[in-house]
């Protein structure tokens, strides 16, 4: 199972405690660690984390500066962890924008952790579902479905196809997908709630699985007798 994670809320979250926003996004960092460790016991074979859109460059240049950092210590401190436990670590968007000393510490996570094999993480920095699938129209071979897929994993610097998303949880309360993987949505469940992204717990996660299990899905057919 594919589980998409658009990651809303840190900053309403934080401030309704009267913190910076930036505390909000730290807070997350250690939702994105506990929802991880939990992913493979729900039967979730692949993640992918909407950290930073490519939208999110217009936000205060020390938020900005405050979440590549975070980012930079969560690859730092996670690879290790994410060998031990048979993640392997991906991250999708654009490179060219992103601090170099990020972009290192990317490469090595995801080196280090090419052998994974429980979980494939996958996280999204300088991410924009628009922008993806324009590159991938300009690299794709082929007419077919899979042609296109395969052109976007490479647009966004894998070497694989695109995968289908199963199940797209958002929290933070708002409903809409925000340029997040638009292709790869065309028949994932839909699941809204309103707890922000730092309460978020395994227990929260193991509730949408649980409602998406539930859900009959007919990608456009009739059900099945
Ligand atoms: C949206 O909440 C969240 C982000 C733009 C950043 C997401 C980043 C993290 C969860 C930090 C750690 C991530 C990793 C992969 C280590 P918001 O700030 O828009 O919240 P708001 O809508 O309440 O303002």
């Amino acid at each position: 199972m594919h589980v998409a994670l658009i990651m809303d809320g840190n900053g309403r979250w934080a401030a309704a405690r009267g913190w910076p926003r930036l505390a909000g996004h730290r807070e997350g960092a250690k939702a994105v660690r506990r929802i991880v460790e939990a992913a493979p016991g729900l039967g979730i074979a692949t993640m992918t984390l909407y950290a930073f859109s490519s939208d999110n460059w217009g936000r205060p240049p020390r938020e900005v500066a405050g979440l590549m950092r975070l980012f930079r210590a969560y690859l730092a401190g996670e690879a290790q962890r994410c060998v031990e436990n048979g993640v392997r670590l991906r991250v999708i968007g654009r490179r060219d924008r992103l601090p170099e000393v990020l972009l290192r510490q990317m490469r090595a996570a995801e080196e280090a952790t090419a052998g994974g094999t429980r979980l494939t993480l996958r996280i999204a920095l300088d991410y924009s579902a628009r922008d993806a699938l324009m590159r991938a129209a300009a690299l794709a071979e082929g007419d077919s479905r899979e042609d296109f897929a395969l052109a976007l994993g490479r647009a966004m610097g894998e070497d694989e196809p695109a995968p289908d998303v199963d199940l797209l949880v958002r929290t933070g309360g708002e409903q809409r997908l925000s340029d997040f993987l638009l292709w790869e949505c065309a028949y994932a469940e839909l699941y809204f709630t309103p707890l922000a992204w730092p309460e978020f717990d395994p227990t929260a996660l193991g509730r949408a699985v649980e409602w998406f299990q539930g859900r009959e899905r007919r990608f456009g057919r009739l059900m099945s007798a």
